[in-house]
């Protein structure tokens, strides 16, 4: 662990946190040991600084990747376009042609406007939503980036936001002023979210849902954000950042009959390069012209093109059945394993994006040390796993190998009392927590 180790130190007092991403922490993992940096990554594989290869059985770059690391036929599309020119004083044509298959895969939206991050992507959707309705309360499901509106939830209720993904995030910074704009609902909580809308009925210009992430959505639940958003002409936006091309050829909203006004994508969308797309009603994203939405970075010609040859690769390949197949396997691998070693876990997710979590007691405990046992074993790998196309047979098996020994070892350890001793550093970290 040498040079990435001593690497992360030296982070830690030039880059407040260490890292861009949260997600990213090698504290999130496991503290002191994660190997942090990569000198190369290919397919699902990964070689840190001191040459130690590893499989990643973790989220592929939180979801970015889901076809794989450097794919070659992305990778080419994007060589070409670099040789041409990555950026100009005339515009990309790319971006009209991935307007028009975005629009063909969701027939419902008409226009389409693009960012290169998804926090900002869901930023400008909110802004374009405000801008229609001339309405500022924003109703919210799930998470959805560090920007202002989001963070806002916090500032009335400094624990509004432990439910949504990533538990404490602190709102210092954002505006005070903000509070009462943004207020948070539970996933299928039907009775929850119609109470919000009585209670600010008059004041809600936008309703933001994650189209799915552990749980298939509910007919009620989906009705009810449907009607509310007509009966009052509330914006409704479907967050597919991660949930998108999962399932299917597009957002999941397409599956489960969802009726939104705008949807958004990125990460997924461009296997690595940086591309959002923010896609909508016609009526309704024309409302961008009556705002400020604009950005020099934007209008580069990468991340269009990358998100064009993926598509294409998705599309050509059926990449999102893999990812559903696959990622049963996992997750019947799981299973099977912590039955075998009457080991306590808890598995959710659907398919592609699955979860385990230790319901023992010391669950942290558990996932640092399953994190540090796996890693000595040649596997990135922490409770949750992303399918992606690079995973083949196997990947999974060799894994699932691994899994089986590795919780074979928990459960004995659980019933010996002290699992903890066996930990090499400190435990892993759950949510936000300030790096000192
Ligand atoms: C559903 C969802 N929305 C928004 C975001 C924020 O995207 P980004 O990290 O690209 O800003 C993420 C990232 O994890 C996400 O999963």
């Amino acid at each position: 662990m040498g040079k990435s180790q001593d690497l992360y130190k030296k982070a830690k007092t030039l880059i407040p946190g260490g890292t861009q991403l949260l997600s990213k922490r090698p504290e999130m993992f496991l503290p002191e040991l994660w190997p942090s940096y990569y000198e190369k990554a290919k397919g699902c594989e990964v070689w840190d600084l001191d040459g130690n290869k590893y499989i990643d059985m973790i989220t592929m770059g939180i979801g970015a990747c889901i076809l794989g690391y450097a794919d070659d036929d992305v990778n080419n599309a994007v060589k070409a376009i670099i040789d041409k020119g990555g950026m100009s004083i005339l515009n990309a044509p790319e971006e009209v042609e991935l307007a028009e298959v975005l629009c063909s895969l969701h027939p419902w939206a008409g226009m389409v406007r693009y960012t290169r991050g998804g926090g900002e992507a869901m930023t400008v959707a909110v802004r374009i939503a405000r801008a229609r309705t001339k309405k500022d309360k924003v109703l919210f499901c799930g998470y959805h980036g560090w920007h202002d509106w989001y963070l806002s939830a916090n500032l009335a209720e400094d624990n509004a936001l432990d439910g949504h993904l990533l538990p404490g995030l602190a709102p210092r910074g954002v505006p005070r002023a903000l509070q009462g704009s943004a207020y948070p609902f539970a996933y299928n909580d039907t009775k929850g979210f119609r109470e919000l809308v009585e209670k600010y009925r008059n004041d809600i210009g936008v309703i933001v849902l994650e189209a799915i992430r552990n749980t298939e959505p509910e007919k009620d639940f989906i009705n009810a954000i449907r009607d509310a958003s007509r009966e009052l002409g509330i914006v409704f936006v479907v967050d597919e950042i991660t949930s998108g091309w999962r399932m299917n050829l597009g957002g999941a909203h397409l599956l489960y009959g969802m009726e939104p006004d705008i949807a958004v994508f990125a990460k997924a969308i461009s296997n690595g390069f940086p591309m959002g797309a923010v896609i909508g009603k016609t009526a309704v994203m024309e409302a961008a012209q009556e705002t400020f939405v604009s950005s020099t970075y934007w209008t580069e010609r990468i991340g269009p093109t990358a998100a064009l040859a993926t598509i294409k690769k998705m599309r050509d390949k059926n990449v999102s059945q893999h990812l559903v197949d696959t990622g049963k396997k996992i997750q019947d691998g799981w299973k099977a394993a912590a039955e075998k070693n009457g080991l306590p876990v808890e598995i959710s997710g659907i398919y592609p994006l699955g979860h385990f979590s230790f319901t023992d007691k010391e669950p942290l405990v558990l996932k640092t040390l399953f994190t540090q046992l796996m890693l000595e074993k040649g596997y990135l790998a922490s409770t949750a796993f992303y399918a992606s196309y690079a995973h083949k047979e196997d990947h999974v098996d060799g894994y699932l190998k691994a899994v089986e020994a590795t919780f074979s070892f928990l459960a004995q350890e659980i019933k010996k009392g002290n699992p903890g001793k066996h930990l090499k550093g400190p435990v892993c970290h759950s949510g936000f927590k300030r790096l000192t």
